[in-house]
């Protein structure tokens, strides 16, 4: 009998090494509607890349599950810190596991019944997105923030159930530190 070599991750920056990694990045410019200040950030880089996803491949069947790392980028547009673009499930039921590896930020997650919540994302913090709830992870730090994700390979993006309004909050910097305001009711 022999071993085969599992693909690896970096517990401490959530990087893979596999020979089939599939990555993909969102830039600044991709990110239209999504920062509360249009005139701040059509006077940033349309180019400049927010964040990195990298996961393994999987067969997108019933049952099985997709591994990745989202890496966001330390930033702000305007007063506003960086952060995903941030979603609904396609099936909405199918829940999500997020492990905090690397930076400071936030988890932001708004529930069925439109109440948000905020959870400090920080090395070796275990987030569990339930079903119906949408979620985007916010950069309040200075150093790159690296959150592991775990999801059904069923459950799919649904990034226009929050248009137009976007999340009830946002988040944005004051002193050292942040503040969240709520956005509409
Ligand atoms: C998968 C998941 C993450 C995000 C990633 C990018 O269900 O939640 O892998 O897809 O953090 O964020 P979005 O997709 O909102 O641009
Ligand atoms: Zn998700």
């Amino acid at each position: 009998l022999t071993s085969i070599i599992p693909p690896q991750v970096n517990l401490t920056d959530g990087c893979f090494t596999a020979p089939d990694i599939q990555r993909k990045s969102t830039t600044l410019g991709s990110l239209a509607g999504i920062f509360a200040d249009p005139a701040a950030w059509r006077a940033m880089p349309a180019e400049l890349a927010v964040y990195q996803v990298e996961m393994l491949p999987c067969e997108q069947r019933e049952g099985e599950l997709f591994v990745g790392t989202t890496h966001l980028q330390p930033g702000r547009v305007g007063n506003e810190f960086f952060m995903t673009r941030g979603h609904f499930h396609q099936r909405p039921e199918q829940a999500e596991f997020y492990f905090g590896l690397r930076g400071q930020g936030l988890l932001l997650l708004q529930h069925r019944d439109g109440a948000c919540t905020l959870e400090q994302v920080a090395p070796g913090s275990v987030h569990h997105i339930p079903s119906f709830t949408a979620h985007r992870l916010i950069n309040t730090g200075t150093e790159v923030l690296s959150a592991l994700a775990v999801w059904p390979t069923v459950a799919g993006h649904n990034y226009d159930t929050l248009q137009p309004q976007g999340f009830k909050l946002r988040v944005f910097a004051e002193g050292n530190g942040w503040k969240a305001e709520a956005q509409y009711e």
